[in-house]
Parts: C-alpha cells; structure tokens; sequence
C-alpha cells in the first residue's frame, strides 16, 4: 500500500507538483498551490479516485432547480433564486447593512428550508435583538438556527448537527481554524475557511452566504481574495448617511452579472425598492437651476436619476472641482469640453456635481445630464422640467451613442416625461420610441444645450 503523501495542486488548473510554487508554469496565476493529501485510496497513479469523464451528449441538460427566494430584489442579483450547492460572497463596507440583509434573507428563506445562521461578530442575543427590530411583531421562523462561534470545526461541528439547507457565516474574517498559521482574517485562514465552506457547499447541496467586509483600501484579506473561489460574488454599496443600498452582482455563474437590486434602510431593516426611479426622483424640485435627469443603465434596468451641479465664482486663484458620486475624470472631461467646445466661461469658477440618493454613477451616458446641469447653474437658467438627457461626450464636444438607449427612453416615457435629449442614432438602427415623448437627437453638447435650457 502506498502511503499517504502531500502534494501541491494549482487551485486553477491543477496542475501538481511536489512543491508550493509561487507562480504556476502552467496558468500563470500566483500563490494558487494548494496542500492536497493523497491517501492510500489513492490509485495507482497518485492521482485521486473519484469522478470519471462523461460524454458531453450525456450529461444532464437540465439545470438544477433554484430555490425561490421570497425577497424579489435579492432574487432578481442571485439571476432568479438560489442555486443548492452554491458559495455567494457578500462584500461591503462596515456598517452598510450585511448582516442586516442576510438576517432578513435568512428569516425570509427559513419560511420553507432550514437556515443556520453563523455570526463571530455578535452574540445570539445581540442577533435575536436585531431580528425583533426587523419582525418587531414577533413571529419567527421556527427553523432559523443561530450559532455565536469563530472556531471553524466547532461551525462545521453545528452544520452537522442542524443540517441546514441554507449557511450564513458572518463574517468570514472571524472564522478561525488554531492549527492554521496566520491571525483571524488573514490571507491564510479566510482562504483555507472559505475553502472548507466550499466542500461543505458541494457535499452537502447547501447554498452558503459569506460575509467580507471590505477595507478602506479595498484590498484586504477578504472579498477581492476570495472572488476566485466562489459562485457569486454580491456587493452591497450605497452611502452610510444616506438611505439606499444597491445590491450588486459582479460574478454569477448562474445568472447574469452586473444585475442590481435596490434597497432602502429603514429603522425595520433593509426595504426592497422595486421602483427605484420614482423614489431617486421624489425629492426633486422643479424648475431650480443645476438639475438634471439622467437615465443610467443598472444592469439591465434603466433608472432615472437626478445630477445636480454648482458652479459658484471661485476664491482661490485654483478653482476647486468637486464629484460626489460621479466619476471625476469624466467631470473634468466634460467641463473641458464645454470651456473649450461651447464656450462656457468656467475658468474662475468652483464646480461641484453630484448624484442625488448617494449612488455611484461610472458609466458615460451620465456625460450629457452632467455638463446640462453644470451649463443650467452657471447660466443661472433651469432645465426643461420634463426633459431627460442620454448621451456620452466626446473630446470634440459630439455626442456619442450609448447601449440599450430604447430601454431608457422608455424608462423617462413611463415615468411622465415629455421629451428626451439623445446622441444620434443611425437610420438602420433606430428603435421605436415610445409614444408622448419627444426623442431629440442631438450631434453635439451644443446643441443639446440650446433644447436642454429654458
Ligand atoms: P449592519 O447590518 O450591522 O452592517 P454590516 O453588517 O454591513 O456591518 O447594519 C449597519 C447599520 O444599519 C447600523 O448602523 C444600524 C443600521 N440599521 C438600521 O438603520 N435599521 C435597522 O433595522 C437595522 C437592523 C440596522
Ligand atoms: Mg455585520
């Protein structure tokens, strides 16, 4: 009998070697070597018994039943429910709302399933606390576990003994495995954990939820770590003094990614916002200068929103320039563009911009509603009230086209407003707009400009 030996496997492709290698030979990626004891079950060959190749006409067409998940803005990021088997990430700042939405996903999912809920940052009491906040009428889910613990095996130990269907750990900085080298939340002991709660996942078809928090520097032994590793990878983000949250896919092996649910935090938990226009749009006041209407793509839901901008005479021999929300680089660009391309005199002025609702808008087609708003303030003039302007701007002061520009014009049309401002669409190309709305088609900022002002 051969007798137990370690080996190093490539966590990508596999590879073997008798040695931790720092960079694989075979795929490139780094520090990807992983212990792997091969026992004397082992074949011949020292290759591990298990699975054999299949023909690819004979596997399975049909994808394993998802669970339904009875929160439908957390339902739509998963791609339609719950995949069994599956690992998801939930990164997010500090005290943006995790372990609220997933206490919540865990109450909503024990309706019909067992849920075992892991927390090493609070104590059961600490969570049945929260819990009353989010239901305070009472009335919870009889199989909904709680277990306070960091101590990896003791967790695996709890999983035996409740066998959930659904795992929530929370956070994986605090699982702890003592015969690991490396501190809690080290790159050691998150990766080894995670992996643990991988095979715990697989062998079980269990869906487990992961909790990373993720450090100012965004780097950390933590999500970005563990991308890789899992199914899914969910974001939680917004501003901490402002109320809405947006959950965001940015990896979905079984769904779409860049798919985002909407939330806003009330003192009973997570709301889910299935209107998010409407409400991004409630605070608006008509008819005041530096305000105006954009409509982003997130995911693939158009959401109208509102872009102030504020130009004010500036004190300082070097003007300040200010972007909450948007990208800065892209506002510099854009206020180039109107200095050197429309001949708006922004030299000796401070420009502030931003995103009402503290989200964070990167994508171009924001361009046109940006320099309206900032051309609107320093003019002193107001927006068409029931206008929305899409578009991104060009060095050359041209509007350029941007994608699913249907989907958005009928976004504004739904929502009430008359008229919207777009770069110009080839003939071939051209959608049918909705009815009651205008489409202008504009070639450049300028004359974008001249139906955007009032
Ligand atoms: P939390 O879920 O603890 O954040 P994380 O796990 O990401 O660190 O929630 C953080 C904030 O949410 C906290 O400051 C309190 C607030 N909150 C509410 O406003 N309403 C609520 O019902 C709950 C449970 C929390
Ligand atoms: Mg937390």
């Amino acid at each position: 009998m051969p007798k137990a030996k370690t080996v190093y496997v490539c966590r990508v492709c596999g590879r073997r070697a008798v040695r931790p290698l720092g960079r694989c030979p075979q795929c490139g990626e780094w520090n990807t070597y992983e212990p792997v004891v091969e026992g004397p079950e082992k074949g011949a060959t020292g290759a591990p018994r298990g699975r054999t190749p299949v023909p690819l006409a004979e596997v399975p067409a049909r994808e394993a039943v998802r669970w339904p998940v009875p929160m439908p803005e957390v339902a739509r990021v998963l791609g339609g429910g719950l995949m069994p088997g599956s690992l998801i990430l939930l990164g997010g700042d500090p005290g943006i709302g995790k372990s609220t939405l997933l206490l919540q996903v865990a109450m909503a999912l024990a309706q019909d399933r067992k849920v075992l809920y892991v927390s090493g940052e609070e104590s059961a009491v600490q969570i049945r606390l929260r819990a009353q906040r989010l239901r305070p009428e009472g009335a919870f889910p009889q199989n909904l576990y709680l277990l306070a613990e960091t101590h990896l095996e003791t967790i695996v130990h709890g999983v035996d003994q409740v066998a959930p269907q659904v795992l929530v750990v929370d956070s994986i900085q605090t699982v702890y495995q003592p015969d690991l080298e490396g501190v809690p939340g080290g790159v050691t002991q998150v990766r080894e954990s995670a992996l643990r709660f991988q095979q715990l996942a697989k062998s079980r078809e269990m869906a487990v939820f992961l909790i990373g928090h993720v450090t100012k520097e965004g780097v950390l032994a933590g999500p970005k770590l563990l991308e890789h590793l899992v199914d899914t990878v969910l974001y939680l983000e917004g501003d901490r003094f402002q109320t809405f949250r947006i959950l965001r896919s940015v990896k979905n092996r079984f769904g779409p990614t860049s798919e985002t649910g909407v939330f806003e935090m009330t003192d009973r938990g997570l709301r889910e916002v299935p209107n998010p226009s409407e409400v991004f749009l409630a605070g608006r006041v008509v008819d005041a200068p530096g305000s105006a209407i954009a409509v982003t793509m997130e995911g693939t839901r158009p959401m109208l929103i509102e872009v102030q901008g504020l130009t004010s005479p500036s004190p300082y021999g070097q003007p300040r320039r200010t972007a909450i929300g948007l990208d800065p680089y892209r506002m510099q660009l854009v206020l180039a563009v109107l200095t050197r391309r429309v001949g708006l005199r922004l030299g000796d002025q401070d420009v502030f911009v931003s995103v009402v609702g503290g989200l964070r808008i990167q994508e171009p087609a924001v361009d046109l509603a940006l320099a309206v708003a900032v051309a609107s303030s320093l003019q002193d003039r107001p927006v068409r009230a029931d206008m929305v302007f899409i578009g991104e701007v060009g060095l050359s002061g041209e509007l350029r086209e941007v994608g699913h520009l249907a989907a958005r014009v009928q976004e504004a049309a739904q929502l009430g407003f008359r008229a919207a401002v777009v770069p110009r669409v080839l003939s071939s190309r051209k959608p049918r707009w909705p009815e009651g709305l205008e489409v202008i088609e504009a070639r450049t900022l300028r004359q974008a400009l001249r139906h955007a002002l009032v």
